[in-house]
């Protein structure tokens, strides 16, 4: 089984940005312990801060993965080319969001990506890439 952590721009900062609204841990802490507590599954980890590599790095993984786990970060409300690569690919993405985009600006309400998405899993924090992990582990 392997499946796709792709992370959009500034969630290297994880840890040190806002605290207040993304915590205090950073991603590679979290996503060494999922690895340790997911071992059967093939986890693979990709961020960048810039669009194309995203969509790149959806075309990539996109045809033979098992399954995408995805936060565009702000390219969610903005990329018409991320939502149109989720919609080209044949594997399955679910949209997460740490925080609860639908309780801050109302900009982030607009997603370009959650119609294209399996679904989506917003505001439970780093949980929630757990839970899509287990969404695509379950339901084939
Ligand atoms: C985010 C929410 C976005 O609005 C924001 O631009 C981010 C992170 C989240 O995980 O809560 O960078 O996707």
């Amino acid at each position: 089984m392997k499946i796709a952590i792709i992370n959009g721009p500034n969630l290297n900062l994880l840890g040190k940005r806002e605290p207040g609204i993304y915590g205090s841990q950073s991603f590679e802490a979290f996503f060494e312990a999922l690895k340790a507590q997911y071992p059967q599954v093939e986890l693979h980890y990709f961020q960048s801060n810039i669009e194309g590599e995203l969509v790149n790095e959806l075309q990539r993984v996109g045809f033979d993965y098992d399954g995408i786990i995805m936060n565009p970060a702000a390219y969610t409300h903005t990329s018409v080319a991320i939502g149109d690569a989720i919609a080209a690919i044949k594997t399955r993405v679910v949209e997460v969001h740490i925080s609860n985009v639908h309780a801050r600006e109302e900009f982030r309400k607009l997603s370009h990506v959650s119609a294209k998405a399996a679904g989506s899993i917003i505001g439970l924090g780093l949980k929630g890439y757990e839970l899509a992990l287990q969404f695509l582990l379950t339901r084939q």
